[in-house]
């Protein structure tokens, strides 16, 4: 069985953080979906680590850590994420498998991922910038550059001709995008020098063999359900499937080989770049959740938006992804608030719904709250299920009523070891 570890909401939930707290358990982790667009923070021993394609499993001894045929890898990027694990003594050929079939992102990806966002102007994305719409579009456009192809010669012309194709594309864009593909491509050739010292797996077979043999997987989503392309909140979002199906396609696991959905969230909502959010908070409020939550993105550095918990969108993601145990993070940020509001339902065109409606855009929706009181107490230094305050216990009653799914860990900060299990 292949158990899942899936962000809730619009990324950011602590995923990176969870599943180093889990690897213990695993033999292996896979990445299944997105690629650089992600930052998965990892704090134990005082240093902070932030991983880009890398499985957040990459610090334990006992794990074997996959790169799935879902992701998408640009070899650049990656390249800096080997240079900054190289001292810390992991043995990354037999530590770090890599998919034939993922896709690899090409400087002139990035560069017309900047050329649609500069020509959508105000209806921006908010990408990362990182090219992932492009190279996923290169995919299902079936154009795509696969890591797999590096092991044959003709790799290049492909290159080539794709480059050359791109670069016709970001012309027709016609806005002012200032590169130098020569200077990009140097470091992207040694990006593929760096990748190519890897070990290239037949990602499905690998994965196929290691469940006969019971062995124990996670797969580490990216990003958020409400970012997914097809149930997320659309046009803003991101370009692959990012709730539990994903993992099905991005790594060859049959529906029938997944066992547990471990859906991860925090105890209040973000989320970073353009599109709706109807719990926004624009007062005090939304600045302290920023503040004491230090919410910049891992990825861009930019602020992210801060806003209650929104529970008619949690509950669609535990309904599209099945989520069988919950984990509620970041719950040591809400200490302080005399009074904390939860959204259970939308007003939408003068009706009270409980689910997500076709479009949130604009102000389509008006959440209604219920009131909560708050807790005071510092959370950080709590160990054990048994020193949550009463009103934090009331707090995940509410939810775990609302949701009918139970919350199994409560994270009171970033470090491994700020984790209550319950
Ligand atoms: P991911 O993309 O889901 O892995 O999450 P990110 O790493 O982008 O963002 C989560 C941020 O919250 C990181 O800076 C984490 O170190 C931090 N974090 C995770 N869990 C907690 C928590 O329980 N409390 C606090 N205060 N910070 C947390
Ligand atoms: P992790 O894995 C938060 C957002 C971007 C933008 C939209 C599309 O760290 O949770 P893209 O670069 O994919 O074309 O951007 O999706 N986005 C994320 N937001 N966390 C992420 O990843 C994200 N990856 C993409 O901000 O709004
Ligand atoms: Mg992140």
């Amino acid at each position: 069985m292949v158990d899942l570890l899936l962000g809730l909401q619009w990324g950011d939930e602590g995923k990176g953080k969870i599943v180093d707290v889990l690897t213990k358990d695993f033999d292996i982790i896979a990445r299944f979906q997105g690629g650089p667009n992600a930052g998965h923070t990892l704090e134990f021993d005082g240093i902070k680590h932030v991983l880009h394609t890398i499985p957040s499993g990459i610090f334990h001894e006992n794990a074997i850590n996959v790169v799935g045929n879902g992701v998408v890898i640009d070899p650049v990027i990656f390249k800096k994420e080997l240079d900054n694990l190289s001292k810390f003594n992991i043995d990354i050929i037999s530590k770090l498998l890599i998919s034939r079939k993922a896709h690899l992102i090409l400087p002139t990806h990035r560069l017309l991922d900047a050329a649609s966002e500069t020509a959508k102007g105000k209806a921006k994305i908010g990408s990362t910038l990182k090219g992932i719409g492009p190279t996923y579009m290169d995919k299902t456009g079936r154009n795509g550059l696969r890591v797999g192809d590096l092991e044959f010669d003709s790799w290049k012309t492909k290159y080539r001709a794709l480059a050359d194709k791109h670069e016709a594309m970001i012309d027709f864009y016609n806005v002012d995008i200032q590169y130098d593909l020569e200077e990009l491509e140097a470091e992207f050739h040694e990006g593929i020098a760096k990748l190519k010292e890897l070990t290239f797996i037949d990602s499905e077979e690998y994965i196929f063999k290691a469940q006969a043999e019971g062995k124990k997987i996670l797969a580490e989503g990216a990003q958020g359900s409400l970012l997914d392309i097809d149930f997320g909140t659309y046009p803003y979002v991101t370009s692959s499937n990012t709730t539990a199906a994903g993992a099905c396609t991005g790594l060859g696991v049959a529906p029938n080989k997944i066992g547990r959905v471990l859906g991860i969230f925090k105890a209040y909502t973000t989320r970073v770049g353009s599109g709706p959010f109807p719990t926004e908070l624009f007062d005090e409020d939304g600045a302290t959740m920023g503040r004491v939550g230090n919410e910049f993105g891992a990825t861009t550095g930019r602020p992210r938006r801060c806003g209650w918990l929104d529970l008619v969108a949690l509950r669609y993601a535990v309904q599209v992804n099945g989520v069988t145990e919950l984990m509620m993070m970041k719950a040591d940020v809400l200490s302080g608030f005399k009074t904390l509001k939860v959204c259970t339902a939308y007003k939408y065109k003068g009706d009270t719904i409980s689910h997500l409606p076709y479009s949130l855009e604009g102000d389509a929706v008006t959440p209604v709250y219920t009131e909560m009181q708050g807790w005071a107490e510092d959370l950080t230094k709590m160990t054990t299920a048994a020193t949550l305050p009463k009103a934090l216990n009331d707090y995940i009653a509410f939810l775990e009523k609302e949701l009918n799914v139970p919350i199994k860990i409560v994270s009171v900060g970033p470090d491994r070891l700020q984790t209550i299990h319950r």
